[in-house]
C-alpha cells in the first residue's frame, strides 16, 4: 500500500486527489491548514472503506512540514507519493502590493512545495523510489493574470521547481512532474473577488474546446497517472490539463 501525502487536501483539487488515491487502495495522508474540512474529507474517505489520516499542516511553516513528514515516516516509512497542491490566488494590484503580501503568496504557492519535498526527500532517496506532483497553473506557464503578479510568478516558479527537483532526484529513481490546470471549478475559481467567480466560469466555458470548465477529478486522474508506473519514463515535465484551452484559436 503506497503512502500518499497531499497538501491542501480538505477541498477542491486536493480533495479530489485524496478521493482518487483512496479509491486506488493507497493510504492517504490528508494535510491542510483548514482543519475542519480536512478532517471531514478524511472521515468521508474512511467511511467509504479507504485508508486515510489527517494532519494539520500549514505549508508556510518549515516546522509543521518537518513534523508532519517525520510523524508519517515514523509510522509508515518513506513516503511514496507527494502531491504538492496547496495554493492561494489573491487579487493584488501593484498599487497596493506590499512586500509582505508578495512574500505571502510566494511562501504558500512556491516555497510551501519545497518545504514538504525537502522534508521527505532523504527517506525517499534512501528507498530509491517515489513520485512527486506539483500543481502549477496555465497562469504562469502560459498566461499572465491581471492583478495577480505574485501568483503568476509563483506558478511559473513551480514549473522551474519541477525541473530542478526532477534532475536532483533522478539518480535516486524519484520522478517529479507538474500539472498546469486551466479553469477548474473549485472554491478558488468561484471566488469573484480573488478570481473569476461563477459568472467568469460561465463566460469562459464556451471558449474551452472540450466544451466545459474542468472538475477537480479531471486533475486528480492525471495526478494518479503521473505517479503511476505507466509514467515511469516521464520526469521534469509540467503537463497542461485545460480542455484544449491553450491550443484552441
Ligand atoms: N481551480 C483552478 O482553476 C486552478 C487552476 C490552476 C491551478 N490551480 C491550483 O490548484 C491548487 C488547488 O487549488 P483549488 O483550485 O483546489 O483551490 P481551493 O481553494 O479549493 O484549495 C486550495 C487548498 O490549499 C489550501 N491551502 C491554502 N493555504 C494553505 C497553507 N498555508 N497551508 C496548507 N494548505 C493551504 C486550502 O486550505 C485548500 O485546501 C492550487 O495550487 C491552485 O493554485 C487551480
Amino acid at each position: 500500500m503506497r503512502t500518499v501525502l497531499i497538501t491542501g487536501a480538505g477541498i477542491g483539487i486536493g480533495r479530489a486527489c485524496a478521493e482518487t488515491f483512496a479509491a486506488l487502495g493507497d493510504h492517504v495522508v490528508l494535510t491542510d491548514v483548514l482543519e475542519e474540512q480536512g478532517r471531514e474529507t478524511c472521515a468521508a474517505l474512511r467511511a467509504a472503506g479507504g485508508s486515510a489520516e489527517f494532519r494539520k499542516l500549514d505549508v508556510t511553516s518549515t516546522r509543521d512540514a518537518d513534523a508532519a513528514v517525520a510523524a508519517v515516516e515514523a509510522a509508515r516509512g518513506p513516503l511514496d507519493v507527494i502531491v504538492a497542491n496547496a495554493g492561494i490566488a489573491h487579487r493584488m494590484p501593484l498599487a497596493t502590493m506590499t512586500d509582505e503580501l508578495w512574500h505571502h503568496t510566494l511562501d504558500v504557492d512556491l516555497t510551501g512545495m519545497i518545504r514538504v519535498v525537502r522534508a521527505a526527500a532523504p527517506r525517499m532517496r534512501a528507498a530509491k523510489r517515489g513520485a512527486i506532483v506539483c500543481i502549477s497553473s496555465v497562469v504562469g506557464t502560459a498566461y499572465g493574470w491581471n492583478e495577480h503578479v505574485p501568483y503568476t510568478a509563483a506558478k511559473a516558479g513551480v514549473a522551474g521547481l519541477v525541473k530542478g527537483l526532477a534532475i536532483e532526484l533522478a539518480a535516486d529513481r524519484i520522478r517529479v512532474n507538474g500539472i498546469a490546470p486551466g479553469f477548474i471549478r473549485t472554491a478558488q475559481t468561484l471566488d469573484p473577488v480573488n478570481s473569476v467567480g461563477q459568472a467568469g466560469l460561465d463566460a469562459v466555458a464556451p471558449r474551452i474546446p472540450l466544451g466545459r470548465v474542468g472538475e477537480p477529478r479531471d486533475i486528480a486522474d492525471v495526478v494518479a497517472f503521473l505517479v503511476s508506473d505507466s509514467a515511469r519514463y516521464l520526469t521534469g515535465q509540467t503537463i497542461t490539463v485545460d480542455g484544449g484551452l491553450l491550443v484552441g484559436l
